[in-house]
């Protein structure tokens, strides 16, 4: 397994910049996962790192060696698509098997690599069959044993599970974090599932046109979001915001509430901030706090996404509150000072 580097990269197709100074250090061993809205160049960079698309200026390195220049397959390093890319006229063990044969691997240490992956990921009972014969869930199985048998330096995963219902999704997202915990290898995964990136990570990157906004453990950009955008990204229902401006004693909304903080802010007196609050943080209340009009009541069956109107505006909360689901037509909200999240008028973190 391997470290990969990746210094300054930058991708332009003609004119068009797809991604800019992009820098990463991936730590042998480590499970990183890539998030960001649609066209913001996660498989771009995958793709990159793979060798299969050229890289425009900076440099990327595997196991501190340049591979800019090398072929995709000197680089040792095994993808994953969303598509499984199987081939439909081999057998799954010629599938998993493929790639070692083409390298010419004695015939036994095929069997035992074989052998060994198909029982990791409950392969076993299929070995002989085809891949039209095999479920969704069962090819991108087969999918992860052929890369697995490589023992490549690392692995790329381009959203690997987005194919499957929600119920085999769970599922794999499971079995990819054991086989991780077991093989340890390198591995840089991109998805739009929240929760599989949440669950998944060691280190989650958030990217946004081309640029990394920020970098840390799921938990450091669900908490301390670094700006605007990771702050809406990251968590599902998103975090609400608000237009506030500073005073000494806590921030002013615009219809004239003043909100405490917990700690005092580094930005003068009548900076422009966006608050920023999880609808799971947000208390509600029948009498008191702000008043906010019902909207829309979504029982989710885990909990209930209120939809409300406050001041005017879109507002969220999450509650596990069954009561919640007989709201009336108002209801009280307030926010919990050590919940606050606030943005300067840049939309970066502001304290
Ligand atoms: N061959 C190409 N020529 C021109 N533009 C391209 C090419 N490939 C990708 N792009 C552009 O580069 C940007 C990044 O694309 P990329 O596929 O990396 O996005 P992504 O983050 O993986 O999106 P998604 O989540 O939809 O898969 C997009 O704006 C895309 O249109
Ligand atoms: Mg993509």
């Amino acid at each position: 397994m391997a470290s990969i580097d990746i210094q300054n990269i930058k991708k332009a197709y003609g004119h068009v910049q797809v991604l800019h100074d992009v820098d990463l250090k991936i730590k042998d061993g480590e499970f990183v996962v890539l998030v960001g809205p649609s066209g913001c160049g996660k498989s771009t960079l995958l793709r990159m790192i793979a060798g299969l698309e050229e890289v425009t200026g900076g440099e990327i390195r595997i196991a501190g060696n340049r591979v800019n220049e090398l072929h995709p397959k000197d680089r040792d390093i095994a993808m994953v698509f969303q598509s499984y890319a199987l081939y439909p006229h081999m057998n799954v063990a010629g599938n998993m098997s493929y790639s070692l044969r083409l390298r010419k691997t004695a015939k036994e240490k095929i069997a035992s690599a074989v052998a060994n992956a198909a029982s990791k990921l409950g392969l076993d009972p299929l070995l002989e069959r085809r891949p039209k014969a095999l479920s969704g869930g069962q090819r991108q199985r087969v999918a992860m044993g052929r890369a697995i048998v490589r023992q490549p330096k690392a692995f790329l995963f381009d959203e690997p599970l987005s194919n499957l219902d929600a119920r085999l999704r769970e599922q794999m997202r499971a079995e990819i974090k054991k086989l991780h915990a077991d093989l340890k290898a390198t591995s840089i995964y991109v998805t739009h599932d929240q929760i599989e990136a949440m669950t998944l990570a060691d280190r989650i990157v958030a990217m946004h046109g081309g640029v990394v906004q920020q970098v840390g453990s799921p938990l450091e950009l669900y908490d301390r979001p670094a700006n605007l955008f990771v702050a809406g990204f990251i968590g599902s229902p998103g975090m609400n915001f608000l237009d506030a401006t500073c005073e000494t004693s806590g921030v002013r909304l615009k219809d004239g509430t003043l909100i405490p903080l917990s700690a005092p802010l580094a930005l003068s007196s009548g900076a422009k901030v966006t608050l920023g609050i999880r609808p799971e943080h947000v208390v509600m209340s029948d009498q008191g706090g702000m008043r906010a009009k019902v909207e829309l009541v979504e029982p989710t069956g885990f909990g209930i996404i209120l939809h409300l109107s406050l001041h005017g505006l879109p507002f969220k909360v999450f509650t596990l509150d069954r009561e919640a689901l007989t709201a009336g037509p108002e209801v009280g909200v307030s926010f919990p000072a050590q919940h606050l999240h606030l943005f300067d008028s840049e939309g970066n973190r502001a304290g």
